[in-house]
Formats: structure tokens, sequence, C-alpha cells
């Protein structure tokens, strides 16, 4: 796989979240930072129009994690709980987890989008500009080894030009430290059955990588 694609490398993660202008957020306050602190934070912003009509949802989990699941936004369980992945998708992805020996707690699981768009139309392209620093902020505090994009947003987010049918299941490398793993969407299995076996397939092959 050559980078040419990549949009977002982890080298220029802290100059994008840094200088992104939604989002003023001084170094050295953000390098005494901790998930707490942005959950607080993300209450109170009002840098993307979703906060107008949804409730703020940050990623939630193991803070230590090597795996970092990201999907695309919110849902409705997710926007009245202000917890991700705990609607039918969320129940896939605990199942999908669970078959390969790891649970909620083991890993960090958050979204491109940190507000559930209405009527869970597609995030719009400047939605997930403005909510883009906060994933910046989780990666670069949670420092995962592994990142899995589950769909073809959270895939786009770091490559541009991949779709998800060709890149799923398929590692690529971004530095010594760091790999994204793209799995299609656990919500995708529930509208075409004939994913689920792909997802428990790309599952199984993360659990491989993991153990090399
Ligand atoms: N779908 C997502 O992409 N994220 C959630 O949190 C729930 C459903």
């Amino acid at each position: 796989m050559n980078n040419e694609n990549l949009l977002v490398s982890s080298s220029s993660l802290w100059s994008l979240f840094i200088l992104h202008s939604s989002l003023f957020i001084p170094f050295s306050l953000f390098m005494n930072l901790t998930i707490p602190d942005l959950q607080q934070k993300l209450k109170s912003w009002q840098g993307c129009e979703l906060a107008k009509t949804a409730n703020p949802v940050l990623g939630e989990g193991n803070e230590n994690a090597e795996i970092m699941f990201i999907g695309e936004a919110p849902g409705a369980k997710e926007d009245e709980l202000g917890r991700p992945f705990v609607g039918p998708a969320g129940k896939f992805l605990d199942e999908l987890l669970e078959s390969i020996g790891l649970k909620r707690e083991d890993v960090y699981i958050s979204n491109v989008v940190k507000y559930r768009p209405p009527g869970n139309r597609d995030p719009l392209p400047e939605e997930k500009e403005q909510c883009m620093p906060w994933l910046m902020m989780e990666i670069a505090l949670i420092k995962p080894k592994v990142i899995v994009p589950l769909g073809r947003h959270a895939l786009a987010h770091f490559f541009q030009k991949l779709s998800i049918t060709e890149a799923h299941g398929k590692p690529q490398n971004i530095s010594e430290k760091l790999t994204v793993f793209p799995i299609y969407h656990p919500a995708a299995a529930l509208h075409n059955g004939n994913l689920r076996q792909s997802l428990f397939d790309d599952f199984s092959a993360l659990k491989k990588f993991l153990e090399q």
C-alpha cells in the first residue's frame, strides 16, 4: 500500500488539531487534557450546527487501549444516552468484539461526528470537518496502535480515495506505531445480511493481526 491517499497521518495529527479554526485550544492546555476533560468541554461546544438539535456523544472506553474503533455518528439510542454504539449497531459490535475475545472495556470506541444527524442521515462534509478536532484529540490522547475505521465515513477520515469495499480487512500500515485496519460498519450488516459473515471474518483477521 502506498500512502499517497493518506489524508491524516499520525505525524500531522498535532498540527492539524492545534490549527483547526473551529476549536481553539492552546497547546499547553491540550497537553494536560484527559478524556473526561474532553467530555466536559464538548458539552458546551457549539462549533457544529448539530449541537442545536442533538446531545454530544464523545468516545468512551479504555484510555490505555491499543485498539480504537471509529464509527460514523451517534444514532437515536446514542443521542439519548450520550454514549457511542449502545443501539442495535452497538449490540452487534459487542458481539463481534466478543467473537475475538474482547470486551468494550478493552478498547476505545468513538465516532467521526459527535452528534446525531437528524433522522440518522449521512453526516455532511462540514459536520465531519467541524467535529474532526475532537476525534484528533481522542486519537492523540489514547495513542492506539491499531485504529479500526468502521465503514466509509471513518475510512475517509484517513484515506480519501479508498473504498470500504476494497479496503475492508486489509491492514494499512501508517507507521511503525500505527496501523489502520478498515472494517465494514456493523450497521451495514443489519441492513444487508450478506455482510454479517464478512464482518466476523474481518474481526477474525484483526485478531490474527493483533497476535502477530
Ligand atoms: N453508528 C455509529 O456510527 N456510531 C454509533 O455510535 C452508533 C451507530
